[in-house]
Parts: C-alpha cells; sequence; structure tokens
C-alpha cells in the first residue's frame, strides 16, 4: 500500500485529481471507476476546474460506479446517478452513454443484474483506477462488515450505522432505501490501480483497521492489503490514529522523484 498523508481534504482532492488527469492523459481508452459520498465531492470539483481551465478531456472516458439504491429511478433527486450528473457529468464533456451505474430494478432478478454489471465492467477492459471512500465501519462501496472478501456486484442491505450516516442526506419525510446494488470486493480488488481517500476524525479508525489491522471481513477496506496497487490518500485527520505516520512522509517524499520522472502508472 502506498500511503500518502496530506495537510488537508483540499490537498487529498487534488492529489486524487492529478491521478485522473494523468491517466486521461495516457490511454487512449480510460475507464473509471467513480464513488459517491461527501469525500469525493471535492475531488469532482477539481475535475470541473480543470475541465473548465485546461480543457482537460473526458470525451474518451468509460465509468462505472460502486453502487447505486435499490429500485430507484435514475431522476429521483436521491439516485446516485443524480449525484453523479450533479457534481461531474453535466459539468464535463463525458459521453453519459458511457457512464455506468449498477441499477437494479424489480422485474429482473437482482443476482442477474449484478452478474451483467460485472460483464459489461470486463467488456470494458477493466477499471484503470478505482475511486474509493470508506465509511466509519470500514465498509467500500456498499460491501458492509461481513461482506464476503471475494464478493461480486450484487444487493445489499445496509447496516444501521450506514443507513444513520447517510440519513443527513435525506428529509425527513424522504424514504431512504435500505437495500443497495454494490460491486463487490472481488471486483473492487480486479481493478488495476484503487485509489482511496479518506478526510476527518471520524474515518481513523478505520483508516488504521485498513491499514495495519488484519485482513478481515470486519473491515472490507482491510482487502485493500492484498492489491498490488492500492494508494490510501488522506488528510491529517483520517491518519491520525495510524502509529508509523512519520515512515509514510518519508517515504512519500522519495517517491516523489520516481513520480515525478516516471509518472503514477506502470
Ligand atoms: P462519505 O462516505 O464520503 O460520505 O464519508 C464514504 C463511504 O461511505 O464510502
Amino acid at each position: 500500500m502506498q500511503v500518502i498523508i496530506l495537510e488537508n481534504p483540499q490537498q487529498v482532492a487534488q492529489h486524487a485529481s492529478e491521478w485522473i488527469v494523468e491517466l486521461l492523459s495516457k490511454k487512449a481508452h480510460p475507464v473509471l471507476g467513480l464513488a459517491t459520498g461527501s469525500t469525493p465531492i471535492s475531488l469532482y470539483q477539481k475535475l470541473v476546474q480543470r475541465h473548465q481551465q485546461d480543457q482537460t478531456d473526458f470525451s474518451h472516458v468509460t465509468s462505472f460506479n460502486l453502487d447505486e439504491y435499490h429500485n430507484i429511478e435514475a431522476d429521483n433527486k436521491q439516485s446516485y446517478r443524480m449525484f453523479m450528473k450533479q457534481n461531474l457529468f453535466d459539468k464535463i464533456n463525458i459521453d453519459q452513454t458511457n457512464t455506468h451505474l449498477p441499477t437494479c430494478n424489480l422485474i429482473q432478478d437482482p443476482r442477474v443484474q449484478g452478474m451483467a454489471y460485472e460483464d459489461k465492467i470486463r467488456n470494458a477492459g477493466g477499471i484503470d483506477l478505482q475511486i474509493l471512500g470508506i465509511g466509519g465501519n470500514g465498509h467500500i462501496g456498499f460491501n458492509e462488515p461481513s461482506s464476503s472478501l471475494s464478493s461480486r456486484t450484487r444487493l445489499k442491505t445496509l447496516t444501521k450505522q450506514t443507513l444513520q450516516d447517510n440519513s443527513r442526506l435525506f428529509d425527513s419525510a424522504e424514504y431512504q432505501p435500505s437495500m443497495a446494488m454494490t460491486m463487490g470486493i472481488a471486483t473492487i480488488l480486479d481493478a488495476k490501480y484503487v485509489l482511496l481517500m479518506a478526510t476527518g476524525k471520524n474515518k481513523a479508525k478505520a483508516v488504521n483497521e485498513m491499514i495495519n489491522g488484519p485482513l478481515s471481513a470486519r473491515c472490507p477496506a482491510s482487502a485493500l492489503q492484498l492489491h498490488q496497487h492500492a494508494v490510501i490518500v488522506l488528510d491529517k485527520d483520517a491518519a491520525s490514529e495510524l502509529s508509523n505516520q512519520e515512515y509514510y512522509i518519508w517515504a512519500n517524499r522519495e517517491h516523489q522523484k520516481i513520480n515525478q520522472d516516471y509518472g503514477f502508472f506502470l
């Protein structure tokens, strides 16, 4: 794991945006894995800025989102499709027919719909860079604690903690879905690179378990210990429970020259 500790959430977003911009410039048909939630909003703002100010081109990008609520219309303001449109897709020149979310309707077996999403990712050539957040309970995507480490895209029931964490986004009278379709942990591990962003003290415990804890379904993010190219970008607060911060800061400084000379990607 490459653990990068930065001063504040803005620097985390800036760093993540640099990875994406490099990928876009290097690959003829980049495939991005995208995430929703509060953390990536500032990353998407940076990408919009790059598009407006530096003409960063997204026309050749295909994207796959991590998750989507069960049985929700795309134009529902709570859908993750809507989140992506408002925060990113409508503000850049991506072809929205190439943007995918793991939707799940009531008409077809959800297991069939999950496998179809896996096929779509595979047919696109796999995900080059998967952006991730982390839940306070260590989830990635909606892979809640106890998720199989070899899970694939499927329907998951959300935990009380996740429902509580996300309730801030729903009006009191609004229906909050308790199930979601999510890429599995094995789906995430298949991405060529993963970049997890975490900011704030409320993530510090989960971040420490992900990096230093045992590989365990109790902390689904700990599965990233198995990934060959996992990049964890943290602000100081999210890194605050890590015992070996000095080493990460030093190692990152050593690596900067290599990144400058050769870029982030192999
Ligand atoms: P957050 O969610 O960015 O809203 O904190 C992260 C996650 O649950 O993956």
